[in-house]
């Protein structure tokens, strides 16, 4: 990728900050680095080596991991910029694949750009015929994601042609084969559990028609692709397609720091997306809701919620970086309603169970001091149950749409040159070294 260096952005600041080491009566300077807009960071990398001390920081809630031009995130006013374009412009305007270019690329495409990509990107959709056998090996009940897990970490054993990551072209070369053949693994994942024949990609359709068409279709009759659906599902993979340094992002940085092939460290994203305090909480938002009933019943959860003794949640709520209403959320609500609309929707419980348990929780003391707000998981589960997406493959779809932000992190993190393997240190507070006692002497 031609990413711009993110040094030529950084400014290597004269500010420094003075760390005052007073049980031993030291003091240490450390450099500030100035970015383009958000904090600045106190570069510590010498830390260890000048003072002997680590910093401890389970979680992450204030350490930098990386250096990124990709994704800025305002948790405070709720402000979430691709490549420094507002979600919101993009989402209305976009098409999916202008926004995976914008990501990879750093700038918009222009239209011949954009028709390029996109065609290289659907000549890419369709898999190795081998791999449908991967299929046979699950029960047809298995949860699609971890059938995402082992048939994303398998394709390493397809294309060795596009496994060198020093190699800029086979970097590319493998991104854009992880961008296309995602919607088609999903798909096929979600036609394995129905016990209907896989739909192969067509080339005459759009990323997000094709997706529906492979999701949709039969082989026994055409399937016409609603245009309001589509588009729903076009701003659905633009929303979810980046979103800075989260968990499964990380993940796949710290995959790759090791040198791993880029179809392991997708599948390690994957994996670690599936947890539902990350991407599985669209399916909890669901499970959950369907838990709560009726609206008489949310008090009891809102509740439950604020109990530090009880260990629910309120699924779809809160953020680590979010202190207002996830952008995002406020578009999937819109859509929501379009959607629901547009299929003569008139009565959907869990639509009005939902708002209502926002216009709740929004007025809750508790939820107004935590600054917890609904988040990007908390509407989109509903649109794509009322497309008729099944509650077990929505974190399917968010791998599917977060793969080219994983792929864009992932090759930025190997064109950095100061890229290094990721290997965190620890606060050891266990045993210090003891005489060993033999078996036979153990009473
Ligand atoms: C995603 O990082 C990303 O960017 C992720 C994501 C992306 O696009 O990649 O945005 C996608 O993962 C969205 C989040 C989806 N997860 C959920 O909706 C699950 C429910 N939310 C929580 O589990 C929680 O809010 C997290 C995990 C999202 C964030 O947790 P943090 O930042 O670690 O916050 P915390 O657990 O320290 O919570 C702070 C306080 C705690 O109370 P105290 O210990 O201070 O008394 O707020 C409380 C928490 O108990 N709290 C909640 C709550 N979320 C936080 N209380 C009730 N319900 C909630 N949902």
């Amino acid at each position: 990728m031609n990413a711009k260096n993110a040094s030529a952005k950084k400014s290597a600041s004269q500010a420094v900050v003075t760390f005052v080491d007073t049980p031993n009566k030291r003091s240490f300077e450390f450099p500030i680095i100035k970015g383009t807009i958000g904090p600045d960071v106190i570069d510590v990398r010498k830390l260890y080596a000048e003072t002997g001390y680590f910093t401890y920081d389970p979680g992450y809630t204030s350490t930098g991991s990386c250096e990124s031009q990709i994704t800025y995130i305002d948790g405070d006013e709720g402000i979430l910029l691709y490549r420094g374009y507002p979600i919101e412009d993009l989402a209305e305007h976009s098409t999916f694949m202008d926004v995976c270019y914008l990501l990879l690329y750093g700038e918009l495409p222009t239209q011949e750009q954009h028709a390029k990509f996109e065609h290289d990107i659907t000549y890419h959709t369709m898999l190795n015929e081998q791999i449908n056998y991967f299929f046979r090996g699950f029960r047809r009940d298995s949860h699609p994601m971890a059938i995402m897990c082992g048939v994303v970490g398998a394709l390493s054993a397809f294309y060795h042609d596009s496994t060198d990551i020093t190699n800029p072209r086979h970097r590319m070369v493998a991104s854009y084969r992880l961008i296309a053949k995602m919607p088609t693994i999903a798909a096929m994942a979600y036609k394995y559990s129905q016990g209907q024949p896989f739909i192969y990609p067509r080339n005459d359709l759009g990323f997000s028609e094709n997706f529906l068409h492979m999701m949709f279709a039969t082989p026994c009759e055409t399937y016409d692709i609603n245009p309001v659906l589509s588009q729903a599902m076009r701003r659905i993979f633009i929303l979810h397609a980046d979103h800075e340094q989260n968990a499964s992002t990380s993940t796949v940085r710290l995959a790759g720091s090791s040198g791993a092939n880029p179809y392991a460290c997708i599948a390690a994203g994957i994996a670690s997306l599936w947890g539902p305090a990350h991407g599985g909480a669209n399916e909890a938002v669901l499970n959950m809701l369907g838990e709560i009933g009726s609206t008489n019943r949310i008090k009891e959860y809102v509740d439950k919620a604020k109990d530090p003794k009880d260990a629910f949640r309120l699924m779809g709520f809160g953020h680590r970086v979010y202190k207002s209403y996830d952008p995002r959320a406020k578009v999937l609500q819109a859509e929501c309603h379009k959607v629901l609309k547009e299929l003569g929707i008139t009565d959907e419980p869990l639509l009005d169970l939902a708002m209502e348990l926002e216009q709740i929780a929004l007025s809750e003391p508790y939820f107004i001091e935590k600054k917890l707000y609904p988040n990007v998981d908390f509407y989109s589960g509903i649109i794509l149950r009322a497309m008729g997406v099944p509650t077990s493959m929505f974190t399917a779809l968010f791998a599917l749409a977060r793969t080219v932000g994983w792929v864009a992190q992932w090759n930025e993190m190997i064109e950095d040159p100061t890229q290094k393997i990721g290997r965190p240190r620890q606060l050891f507070t266990g045993e210090p070294e003891r005489k060993y006692v033999p078996l036979d002497r153990r009473k």
